[in-house]
């Protein structure tokens, strides 16, 4: 019987939940990869933590040494996260013949060029299936089953702290700070949640997800990003009552050989599939000019649902061990479509503001959106309070330079009081 061992860097909340799996259906490994797998060593930062998985002794190590310059480790999974010595040690196991698999989507959106010439070089495999979406097969499906389509969009929730913290604000009324408190408490934030909340953790599974879509290198340096901290309660209420909902959006397109990629809040319609995606659950919608439209939908995040795809990966490398093939999973950018500037980029908005109550207000602020050539699809006056009127407005589809250099304008006028929120609006004819 082959047996393949494996080493893991890290043996946190993923790489414990690898070891459960492997652990659990120890008899299943051989038939579905023909192939005996062990853990040979697992390298982690404190060897007395301690953890909820045994393992024998001698296997836990912290020199990271007796891995790399062990010949008969075949497979390294990464699992450590963050960018050094991650970037530093996979680099140096593929020189020295390891396959990868890893989950470190900081790594891959920045450093992704470096770690795929290096793994080609070497004729080795990488796989990282859990990096974007947890247990969500979205990597493997756009580099092999819809590699027939050009693909035009791709678009999701891809953030599960953000998901719920919308999803709580919405449906139960929770403040965001209560709902971020409670998504910690459920392990789905970072250790520093300024990742999630500010949408870095999203932009840089955007730029892994339109790398592939688009065969570019897309770094996380190209994505525009804004988070979720300045939704407030009454932004969600009113988009409600208009028939939307608020989710935070990864959105990667290809139009003309340019792509645009941004992450910030978004009005969906309550119709739209991912409308319907609630609590810590992530989705993406991918439109082909083959297939059209499909959806990948799960758990983006946790302990089985991530280990999942790493098991995953690791068995697809050992199915390649076995038969002598490795060295086809090279990066697949081989163009170099132009980014999209954020200015350029059209869309719809949806705008509050804060005017004084008084005639003529509206006037002013629609000739500053006329000489901008902002066209509006409706202007509501929704509340009044004291001398002061909201105004909750909708464009049609217009630039964001336009929208941007009108706001900095209407910001100074006298009647202005304060421009509360502009959110983008997709979906909507
Ligand atoms: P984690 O719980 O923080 O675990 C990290 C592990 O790496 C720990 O065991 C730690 O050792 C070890 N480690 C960190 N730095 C090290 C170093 N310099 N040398 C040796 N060991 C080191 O992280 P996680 O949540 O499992 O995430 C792992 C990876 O999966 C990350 O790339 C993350 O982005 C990705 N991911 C996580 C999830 C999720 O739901 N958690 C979902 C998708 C992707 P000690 O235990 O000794 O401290
Ligand atoms: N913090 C991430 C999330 C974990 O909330 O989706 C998965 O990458």
């Amino acid at each position: 019987m082959n047996k393949v061992n494996v080493a893991l860097l890290g043996l946190g909340t993923v790489g414990q939940g690898v070891v459960k799996i492997l652990q659990n259906n120890k008899n299943q490994w051989v038939k579905r990869c023909n192939a005996e797998i062990e853990i040979k060593k697992v390298l982690v930062k404190d060897t007395h933590k301690e953890r909820e998985v045994k393992l024998p002794p001698g296997v836990i190590t912290s020199d990271w040494q007796e891995i790399v310059n062990d010949p008969e480790i075949k497979v390294i999974i990464e699992l450590m996260g963050g960018i050094e010595p991650a970037r530093t040690y996979i680099l140096e196991a593929l020189k020295h013949g390891k396959n990868i698999v890893t989950a470190n989507k900081d790594l891959l959106a920045e450093h992704g060029e470096e770690v795929f010439t290096t793994c080609q070089e070497a004729v080795r495999e990488l796989y990282f299936e859990a990096s974007v979406g947890g247990g969500i097969p979205i990597i493997n499906p756009l580099k092999q089953g819809l590699l027939a389509n050009n693909i035009e969009k791709v678009m999701g929730i891809v953030n599960g702290t953000t998901n719920y913290i919308l999803t709580k604000m919405s449906s139960e009324g929770k403040t965001f700070a209560e709902a971020l408190k409670e998504a910690q408490e459920l392990g789905y934030a970072e250790a520093d949640p300024t990742a999630d909340v500010e949408g870095l953790d999203a932009a840089r599974k955007l730029a892994i997800l339109a790398s592939i879509a688009f065969h570019t290198r897309v770094k996380l340096q190209d994505v525009y990003v804004e988070g979720i901290t300045k939704i407030s309660p009454e932004d969600l209420a009113y988009a409600q009552k208009l028939g939307y909902t608020i989710k935070l959006l990864g959105i990667g397109s290809s139009q003309d050989n340019q792509i645009e990629v941004r992450v910030h809040p978004v009005l969906i319609p309550l119709h739209h599939p991912l409308a319907n995606v609630n609590d810590s659950f992530n989705a993406i919608f991918v439109q082909g000019d083959a297939v059209g439209e499909t959806m990948f939908y799960g758990r983006g995040a946790g302990q089985l649902p991530t280990a999942s795809s790493v098991v995953g990966d690791l068995i697809a490398i050992i199915k390649d061990l076995n038969t002598k093939s490795t060295g086809h999973s090279a990066c697949s950018c081989y163009e170099t479509k132009k980014i999209k500037p954020m200015g350029e980029v059209k869309t719809k908005y949806f705008l509050r503001l804060h005017v004084l109550d008084q005639p003529g207000v509206l006037a002013s602020i629609a000739s500053v959106f006329g000489k901008h050539g902002v066209s509006l699809a409706s202007v509501v006056q929704k509340g009044c309070f004291q001398d002061v009127a909201e105004l909750v407005v909708i464009t049609h589809q217009v630039k964001e330079k336009d929208i941007q250099d009108s706001l900095e304008i209407i910001k100074e006028l006298p009647i202005t009081k304060e421009i509360v929120s502009l959110i983008r609006v997709e979906g909507m004819e």
